[in-house]
């Protein structure tokens, strides 16, 4: 059984679904108005959705070639890379939303929130432009990728300092996490008493 044609209706879900996703977050990001708060309550099931798809598509998408070839070519290597970044940033909006509620839409939140998104979005149309490739039909994306300096024929190489400017990042995004989430914890106020008069 050749697993290709499922692959490319798969596909469909992630790309529709988290295309909407991105539309709602540019919404909401950008505007407060009714509409937007309604589509953003729609947001989590779009994102879970997407992400469930988006994940079938991925399994599916390691059984298109035998794995041999997939990872001995630069092309199945970045495919797999983009698209496991892919499914990981969008996996972030969720996360925020989630655990942010609506409040993740307040200033400082909501520009995280379009920056994850925008990010999502360009790396949801790498992946796609990757299949293109793969099937033989690439689109003019990869132009534009090899305009930014990345020819997407070679296996997709970050040089030594970017990684190490990722893991310190990652490290003092930690160190700020921790010690915000101590902050509010010793701020909180007592059991029992209320919170206006503890912070008073
Ligand atoms: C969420 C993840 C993924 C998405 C959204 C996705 C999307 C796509 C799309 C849209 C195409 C068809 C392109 C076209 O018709 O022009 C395609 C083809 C392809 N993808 Fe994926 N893909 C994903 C993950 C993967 C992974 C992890 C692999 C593993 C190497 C992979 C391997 C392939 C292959 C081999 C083809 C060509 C199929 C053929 O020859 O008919 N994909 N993909």
């Amino acid at each position: 059984m050749t697993v290709a044609p499922y692959h490319h209706m798969l596909a469909h879900f992630p790309v529709a679904l988290l295309s909407i996703a991105l539309l709602i977050v540019l919404l909401r990001g950008f505007s407060d108005t009714d509409l937007a708060r309604r589509l953003d309550h729609m947001l989590p099931y779009v994102l879970g959705l997407g992400l469930l798809g988006g994940i079938a598509t991925f399994i599916s998408g390691l059984v298109v070639w035998p794995i041999e070839a997939a990872i001995s070519t630069p092309m199945g290597r970045n495919k797999i890379l983009i698209a496991a970044w892919m499914l990981a940033c969008w996996t972030v909006v969720l996360a925020l939303r989630l655990k942010g509620g609506e409040s993740v839409w307040k200033p400082g939140g909501k520009w995280l929130m379009v920056a994850m998104g925008a990010l999502g979005g360009i790396l949801a149309a790498t992946t796609g432009t990757l299949g293109g490739h793969l099937l033989g039909s690439p689109s003019r994306l990869s132009g534009g990728l090899r305009a930014l300096g990345w020819d997407v024929y070679h296996t997709y190489y970050a040089p030594g300092w970017v990684l190490a400017v990722m893991i310190a990042t990652a490290i003092v995004a930690i160190v700020v996490g921790v010690s915000a989430a101590r902050a509010r914890h010793s701020s909180a106020a007592p059991a029992g008493l209320p919170e206006g008069v503890f912070n008073r």
